[in-house]
């Protein structure tokens, strides 16, 4: 049985991971901002599986609130699965400076804030997993999402020089790189290889427990994307929105 700390487990990926792990008999402590959801989530889990704390993971004082708490109850993780995340710009085609801040708080430093906290730690004991929950969009700019491709990227390029510096530390930093999955997040997404949250966090799970360093859930829209290279980046953006106009 392992302890697994998840963000962002009220809705989408982040909630099926928490049911699957607990169903397997692990504990997990979950974190988010809607503490109704959490609630939620906590009732429909056995007693004592399931812990959580309302935490906006890009503000720090929140963190180490939650960070004592589990100190409180002898949580310590064996598992750190990084999955918060959002795409405000979804819903527009403008720029702004303040929504891309926000994002990049969200997904990139929302997770690295939980690195540095739990790094002495895993360090110590010489051993520990750390997981992003990337996106296939960290290989590719998206003409939609300019904060959230960047966001993306970062957190990949991140975990490549993480696992660089701790390789011989007993660490691991296994990277995910999701495709459209049916999630509030995803649910304008016309993908045809879209799959469920349940589908994914049992992909997710599988590849955590291989300890592989990367992995794209799905492949197949991974290796369009490898293919689409050769187009240039207008070409690209173009043939996104002329299929997205006639989704
Ligand atoms: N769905 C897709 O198509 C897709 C594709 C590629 C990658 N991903 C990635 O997969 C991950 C999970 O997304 P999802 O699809 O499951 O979307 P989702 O259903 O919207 O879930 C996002 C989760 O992140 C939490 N969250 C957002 N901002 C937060 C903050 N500041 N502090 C704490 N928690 C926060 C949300 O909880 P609260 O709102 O309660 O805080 C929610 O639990 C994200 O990192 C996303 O970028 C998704």
């Amino acid at each position: 049985m392992s302890n697994i700390f998840i963000t962002g487990v009220s809705s989408g990926v982040g909630r099926q991971l928490t049911k699957q792990y607990v169903a397997d008999g692990h504990k997990v402590w979950g974190v988010a901002r809607r503490k109704l959801e959490l609630q939620k989530l906590s009732e429909e889990l056995e007693e004592d599986s399931f812990h959580y704390s309302v935490c906006d993971v890009s503000n720090e004082i929140e963190i180490e609130k939650t960070k004592s708490e589990m100190d409180s109850n002898n949580f310590n993780p064996d598992i750190v699965i990084l999955n918060a995340g959002i795409n405000p710009e979804s819903n527009n085609n403008s720029f702004s400076l303040i929504e891309i801040e926000e994002v990049m708080q969200t997904n990139y430093l929302g997770a690295l804030r939980w690195i540095q906290i739990f790094i002495p730690f895993f360090l110590e004991k010489k051993q520990g997993q750390f997981v992003a929950i990337s996106s296939l969009n960290a290989y590719r700019g998206d003409s939609r999402w300019i904060g959230y491709s960047a966001s993306k990227s970062a957190l990949s390029r991140s975990f490549e020089s993480l696992r660089g510096r701790y390789a011989d530390k007993g660490l691991f930093f296994t990277t995910i790189h999701l495709g459209a999955i049916d999630t509030g997040m995803g649910a304008n997404s016309s993908s045809p290889f879209k799959i469920s949250p349940s589908k994914a966090a049992k992909k997710i799970i599988k590849t955590i427990s291989s300890k592989k360093p990367c992995k794209s859930i799905p492949i197949i829209p991974r290796i369009l994307i490898g293919f689409f290279r050769i187009f240039t980046d207008r070409l690209f953006s173009k043939m996104m929105n002329t299929y997205r106009d006639h989704k």
